[in-house]
C-alpha cells in the first residue's frame, strides 16, 4: 500500500501561519547575514564592492595586507618614515621571500632609524617588537585566516545552519511537486554548505578555491531561498487561489464581502467630495498660475529694460 504523506492542504491555518512567519524571519535573517558579509569583506582589497579578491584576502591573505604593509602604506605609521623611498624598500621586501639576510641589509637600518624609538620591548612592551627579525616577521607574515578562528566560525556555522535547513526543509516537504526534484532541492543546501565550509580551509592554502567558496555559498543561498519561496507560495496561493478549508472559506468570504461593501461606500464618498471640490481647486490653480505667470513676465520685463 502506498504511504500517504501530508501536504500543505492537510495542515491547519495556524500551522501555516507559524511556518510562514518562521520562513519569513529566516529569509530576513539571511538578508542581514548577506549585508554583514558585505560590510566585513568588501573593503579587504581596498576597493568598494565585493569581489573574488576580497574572498581570497579573507582566507588566503595578501602580501600587501600584512599589518606592517598596511601600517606604512596609507596607515598611521607612514609619517614616521623619513622618505617614501624607504617605504617602497620595505614594501618590496614584503613581496619577496623575506629572508633574514635581505632584512638585515635593507629593512633593519630603516626600522632602527625611524621605528625602534617606539617599537622596542624596553620602551613599549605592548607594541610590535621591530628590533629583530622574528619580531618584524610577526607583523610581516601574510595574513591567512587564523586556523582557530576559522574552526570556531565553522562549528557555529554548521550547527546553526543545519538546524535552519532542517526546519526549512521539513516545511518544504509539504510541497506538491515531483518527488525526485524535491529530493534534489532538499539535498543541495546541505551539500553546498559542507563544500563551502571545507573550501574556506582549502582557500587558506590555495587562493583559486575562493571561486568554490563563492559558488557553493551562492548555491546554498539560492536553494534555501527556493525552498522558502516555493513553500510560501504553495501554502497560500496554489494555482493562483488561496487554499483554505470550506468552513474557513465561508468566514473569509463574509469578511471579503464586508470589505468590498466598505470600500464601495468609501469610494462613493470620495467621489462625491471630488465632484464637489475639484472645480473649486481647479479654479484656484488657474487663478494662482495666472498670477504667477504675470509676475514672472513683469520681472523679465524689468530685466530686459
Ligand atoms: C612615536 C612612536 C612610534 C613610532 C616612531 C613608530 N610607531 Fe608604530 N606604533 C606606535 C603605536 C603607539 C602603535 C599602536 C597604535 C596604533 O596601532 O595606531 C603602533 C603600531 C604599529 C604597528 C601595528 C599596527 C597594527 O596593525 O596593529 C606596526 C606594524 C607599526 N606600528 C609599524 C611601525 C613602523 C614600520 C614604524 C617606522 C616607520 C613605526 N611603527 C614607528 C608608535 C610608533
Amino acid at each position: 500500500m502506498e504511504k500517504l504523506c501530508l501536504r500543505f492542504k492537510d495542515i491547519s491555518v495556524s500551522e501555516k501561519m507559524l511556518y510562514s512567519l518562521f520562513l519569513f524571519t529566516i529569509g530576513i535573517g539571511y538578508l542581514f547575514a548577506l549585508t554583514h558579509m558585505y560590510y566585513t569583506h568588501q573593503m579587504r582589497d581596498g576597493k568598494p564592492g565585493m569581489s573574488v579578491d576580497d574572498v581570497v584576502i579573507a582566507y588566503y591573505g595578501s602580501q600587501d595586507q600584512t599589518r606592517l604593509g598596511s601600517a606604512i602604506k596609507g596607515g598611521p605609521m607612514e609619517s614616521n618614515l623619513k622618505s617614501s623611498a624607504d617605504r617602497d624598500t620595505i614594501l618590496r621586501w614584503l613581496t619577496t621571500d623575506k629572508t633574514p639576510n635581505d632584512f638585515k641589509t635593507t629593512v633593519a637600518p630603516i626600522l632602527n632609524r625611524d621605528c625602534v624609538i617606539c617599537h622596542s620591548p624596553q620602551i613599549n612592551p605592548s607594541l610590535p617588537d621591530l628590533t629583530h627579525y622574528e619580531g618584524v616577521m610577526e607583523v610581516a607574515s601574510s595574513k591567512a585566516a587564523p586556523l582557530p578562528g576559522l574552526v570556531k566560525v565553522s562549528h557555529i556555522h554548521l550547527f546553526g545552519i543545519a538546524f535552519i535547513l532542517l526546519f526549512v526543509g521539513r516545511i518544504f516537504i509539504y510541497c506538491e511537486m515531483s518527488t525526485s526534484l524535491k529530493r534534489i532541492i532538499i539535498v543541495i543546501p546541505f551539500i553546498s554548505m559542507l563544500i563551502d565550509t571545507l573550501s574556506w580551509f582549502i582557500t587558506r592554502g590555495n587562493p583559486s578555491f575562493a571561486y568554490v567558496v563563492i559558488a557553493s555559498g551562492a548555491l546554498m543561498g539560492i536553494s534555501m531561498g527556493a525552498q522558502i519561496l516555493i513553500s510560501l507560495y504553495q501554502m497560500w496561493f496554489d494555482q493562483g487561489k488561496m487554499v483554505f478549508l470550506v468552513s474557513q472559506q465561508i468566514i473569509l468570504d463574509k469578511y471579503r464581502h464586508r470589505a468590498i461593501d466598505l470600500t464601495k461606500i468609501l469610494t462613493g464618498r470620495c467621489y462625491a467630495y471630488f465632484c464637489q471640490y475639484a472645480p473649486i481647486v481647479w479654479r484656484e490653480i488657474k487663478i494662482g498660475s495666472a498670477y504667477l505667470t504675470k509676475k514672472t513676465l513683469d520681472s523679465m520685463k524689468s530685466f530686459t529694460r
